[in-house]
């Protein structure tokens, strides 16, 4: 069951050559999705060879296959974790109720603008990042970046299958819809905000994949509750790529930190100017990059208080993160939330209902776990005996959706003026000079084993290649 049928046009582990009306809209789609790829894409790749793995089965061992591939040749294709018949919706109002294998009516709007706003990241990702592969700061990066760039062109998939099973002609229009829009477009850009913002370098790049594919973690996660048992499935497997996702960023950002600690122990300074002349990023330009992508991204979790978020609770479309694990009674009528409001000039807590505060719970669900991967940081930096902490800016930093919107709040918390929030900015969020300085580390190493100055190389290959090993072979 779980095994993948690659002998097919589309690789799938949901029969669908049984469903050849199914198949035949998937067969038509898929050249415009090679279309899009070489569009919108990874830019100049087109003819190198990537070692990349490729799923052979949707159990964690599923993912041993490891190969030279080029990308417009990778298996993208349909792959559903196995179901359980007998699964029953575990929370909201159709609680203890068999799970859905199909649309209910009443739903069927909400589910689709649920899963496109999903798969309209994926594409979004990979336009925001199809520059980074010229300025490669090594061939394990490159090929790295090339993996994530793959796997959310199948996560694209993973939401289109659905469209085109689901929902009929809509759902192949938005399908069609889906490789249209462009990440930052003034006429037709992504859905969500922070997918229109640019990936322009590689710092950029790992802390998009540390903190914004992390926010695909939580979302993932929250559909994988769903009473839709198609979505819970194919959103479980999508998660098992995220991961690897999560991982390129945290362990990118880590060896960022690394060799700037080294400059810093080596030249015995803290001084900006000196660790630039060095060509290392100094820390606090890695702390605005991380005020700048923690905020952009903890957005995308919605408004703080939302009736669509009670909406798509209580009628078991989107579950809360780990929600079988929780021990209330999955309702949750009648309990409170507290938000964050600005009234007179201070930051106050609200007590709102719980239910219409869903996308705040999963934004502090998202935050606990972002949290862990910066005091990690943290030790690479207490490890060379180095006073400095990096953190997250406070939530309501430099937001732009729901009561925080717009409102001037400090990195630590503080309702400030609009003359102090100019003169702070710089302080707070990249300024213009340091996104120069860092575009003016980028250059492109593709020897193999070689890194640029700014990183330092990882702890270990990928499979356990040597440090040496030819990620990608340039045709
Ligand atoms: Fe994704
Ligand atoms: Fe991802």
């Amino acid at each position: 069951m779980s095994t993948i049928n690659y002998s097919e046009k589309i690789p799938n582990n949901v029969n669908l050559a049984e469903d050849r009306a199914l198949q035949r809209a998937l067969e038509q789609w898929q050249p415009n999705f090679l279309h899009w790829w070489g569009d919108a894409g990874p830019e100049g790749s087109t003819d190198f060879d990537v070692y990349l793995r490729t799923a052979v089965s949707v159990d964690p061992q599923g993912w041993a296959q490891f190969g030279y591939t080029k990308m417009r040749d990778y298996r993208w294709g349909i792959f559903l974790n196995p179901g359980d018949a007998s699964r029953e919706i575990h929370f909201g109002d159709h609680k203890g109720e068999r799970a859905w294998q199909d649309v209910p009516g009443e739903h069927r709007a909400n589910l689709r603008r649920i899963i496109v706003t999903q798969g309209d990241t994926e594409p979004a990702s990979v336009e925001q990042q199809r520059h980074l592969g010229l300025t490669a700061p090594s061939q394990y990066d490159l090929r790295n970046l090339f993996q994530v760039n793959v796997e959310e062109g199948r996560h694209l998939w993973a939401m289109v299958y659905l469209l085109h099973k689901h929902f009929g002609r809509d759902g192949r229009e938005e399908a069609e819809a889906l490789l249209e829009r462009r990440s930052g477009d003034a006429n037709n850009p992504r859905i969500l905000g922070a997918f229109n913002e640019k990936t322009p370098d590689w710092l950029a790049f790992f802390m998009f994949t540390y903190f914004t594919d992390r926010d695909g973690k939580y979302q993932l996660c929250a559909l994988a509750e769903s009473a839709f048992d198609p979505l819970a499935r194919t959103t479980k497997f999508m998660l098992t790529e995220e991961a690897h996702h999560m991982f390129v960023g945290e362990a990118g950002v880590s060896r960022v930190i690394q060799r700037t600690v080294n400059a810093m122990n080596e030249l015995k300074t803290d001084d900006v100017a000196r660790l630039r002349a060095a060509g290392v990023i100094d820390l606090p330009t890695i702390q605005r990059y991380i005020n700048f992508h923690y905020s952009v991204t903890i957005d995308l979790f919605g408004a703080d208080e939302s009736s669509n978020a009670a909406t798509f609770y209580s009628s078991g479309l989107k579950g809360r993160f780990e929600e079988g694990k929780r021990g209330d009674d999955h309702q949750l009528r009648g309990q409170t939330y507290k938000v964050l409001h600005v009234v007179d000039g201070m930051l106050v807590e609200k007590e709102v209902p719980m239910l219409n505060a869903l996308n705040e719970v999963l934004r502090d669900d998202y935050i606990t776990d972002s949290v862990a991967g910066v005091n990690r940081w943290n030790k690479v930096i207490d490890k060379a005996g180095i006073a400095f902490k990096l953190a997250v800016p406070h939530k309501a930093f430099h937001r732009n959706i729901g009561s925080l919107s717009g409102a001037r709040i400090s990195p630590d918390g503080r309702v400030v003026s609009q003359a102090e929030w100019q003169a702070g900015v710089n302080q707070w969020l990249p300024s213009d000079a340091d996104r120069a300085y860092v575009a003016s580390l980028m250059g492109r190493v593709v020897e193999p084993g070689k890194f640029a100055n700014w990183i330092a190389p990882p702890v270990m290959g990928i499979n356990r290649q040597p440090a040496d090993f030819e990620y990608v072979r340039f045709a």
